[in-house]
């Protein structure tokens, strides 16, 4: 395979970047904050970490990265970079422990001082109100699954937004709805684990009703630049074959087209909904209107691509088997291939088909590198020429007339990685997750003289 390019530097420059362009860095609360302090309360994923076989070596976000005392350190770190925005999410779980009734007000608290602590360091506050952690008592319910839960989640959403709307820049729905549906109630790779088609397809239509009513609660509150997060691969056929381009665009479908599709234009792509539709909740044709809620920007993870091929389908299998590949490219420490022009290419492709002059924002890039801390400095140059390469791309796009506004680095620091534990690293920032100890990396410094200029 391949070496993963290395640069000491960023070739790209701050001002070929419009002057209103917004750098930031993102992260979640799971994966930094420490979910046992200050009264938070149990999420689907502490007992799905807790399940051997889910996690590796059944780590959790227990401490993590202990965020939720370290929170003044790690802004000043923002701030430090020369980053304008900073996307977080907050925790249900720690706000209400239940899922609902009643408030942590320790949990409130905690998000006011930090957002706080935004402003008073030049940082713009773009909350996510769910990057994963379902409160543990409204997964006993059945989660994505219950429609109960999406009126909750409104409610939920509505008491964030009366504490600290009056101070948010943006605020997002759901950070990711593929990987909380198919990932987690298909491929049970993530809580709740599950590997059930009906599961998937209630969830994958539960979750944009949800938005949909949160859009419309905080809508009625007043709550500007309301938006949601959707994450991208770059999807084509392993090759010619009729079956695997066939494979391609389903996978394409399922990935890129359900939710772009239901939530911008209100209809779900019907090669997908050909398959699922026999498992939707009853009357969900009524749902559509209420997802279709408008939109005042899309948020768009991107990292890698994926090379389909056609399976052999179990008979009595609800959908045909499709294989991801990958090809000749260099690959990060997640294994994903590293493909930039797929970032531009599905920029073009979104706003060209589906969000027109809808600004957009890139909420989510970045890589896992095999990053060692010698010395006192981590030398990820692999980092660097990732960054730049997408960077590059994110300038062509705009070039090309893409309405793209903002580029959140996945991630301020290393952290808790879901499945993959404490394993992969994806900070600008090395922690030490022993002592806790933040450390800038090369990626770090290198960004940081990008964006002042020098
Ligand atoms: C995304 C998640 C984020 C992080 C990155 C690597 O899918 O939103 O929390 O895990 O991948």
């Amino acid at each position: 395979m391949p070496a993963l390019p290395r640069q000491a530097h960023f070739t790209v420059k701050r001002s070929d970047f419009p002057k209103d362009f917004l750098f930031g860095t993102s992260t979640s609360a799971y994966q930094i904050e420490g979910s046992s302090f200050g009264g938070c309360g149990e999420s689907h994923w502490d007992s799905f970490a807790a399940t051997a076989g889910n996690v590796v070596r059944c780590e959790n976000g227990a401490i993590a990265c202990d965020h939720y005392h370290n929170w003044p350190q790690d802004l000043d770190l923002m701030k430090e970079l020369g980053v304008s925005a900073y996307r977080f999410s907050t925790s249900w779980a720690r706000i209400l422990p239940e899922g609902r009734g009643q408030v942590n007000e320790e949990g409130l608290d905690f998000y006011d001082k930090l957002v706080d602590g935004m402003l008073e360091r030049g940082l713009a506050p773009n909350l996510t109100l769910y990057h994963w952690e379902l409160p543990s008592a409204l997964s006993d319910i059945g989660g994505w699954r219950n429609r109960d839960v999406a009126d909750l989640f409104a409610d939920y959403a509505e008491i964030v937004v009366k504490r600290l709307g009056d101070r948010l820049s943006t605020v997002v729905t759901f950070n990711e709805p593929w990987c909380i549906t198919w990932y987690s109630h298909f491929h049970g790779a993530h809580a709740p684990g599950l590997r059930d088609i009906r599961a998937v397809s209630r969830a994958a239509h539960l979750v944009p009703v949800a938005h949909g009513k949160a859009i419309a609660a905080l809508r009625a509150l007043g709550q500007k630049d309301l938006g949601i997060v959707l994450n991208f691969e770059h999807i084509s056929p392993l090759d010619d074959a009729p079956a695997n381009r066939e494979a391609a665009r389903l996978t394409e479908g399922i990935y890129n087209r359900w939710f772009l599709g239901g939530l911008l234009n209100g209809s779900y792509p019907e090669d997908v909904l050909s398959y699922l539709e026999p498992y939707l909740p009853e009357g969900w044709q009524q749902d559509m209107d209420n997802i279709k809620a408008p939109l005042d920007w899309l948020g768009i993870n991107y990292y890698t691509r994926n090379l389909v091929s056609a399976g052999t389908t179990e008979p009595g299998s609800a959908l045909p088997e499709m294989i991801g590949n990958k090809g000749p490219l260099p690959r990060t420490e997640m294994n994903w291939e590293v493909y930039p022009e797929g970032l531009g290419d599905l920029l073009s492709w979104i706003s060209k088909t589906y969000t027109g002059a809808l600004p957009l924002a890139i909420t989510e890039n970045g890589m896992a590198n095999k990053d060692v801390l010698t010395g006192g400095a981590v030398d990820d140059q692999e980092r660097i020429a990732y960054l730049d390469a997408h960077f590059r791309q994110a300038l062509s796009a705009i070039d090309k007339g893409v309405p793209l506004k903002a580029y959140f680095v996945w991630s301020l620091m290393d952290n808790f990685e879901w499945a993959l534990g404490y394993d992969k690293r994806f900070g600008l920032v090395h922690v030490d997750f022993e002592s806790l100890k933040r450390t800038p990396k090369a990626s770090y410094h290198a960004l940081k003289a990008m964006l002042s200029g020098t």
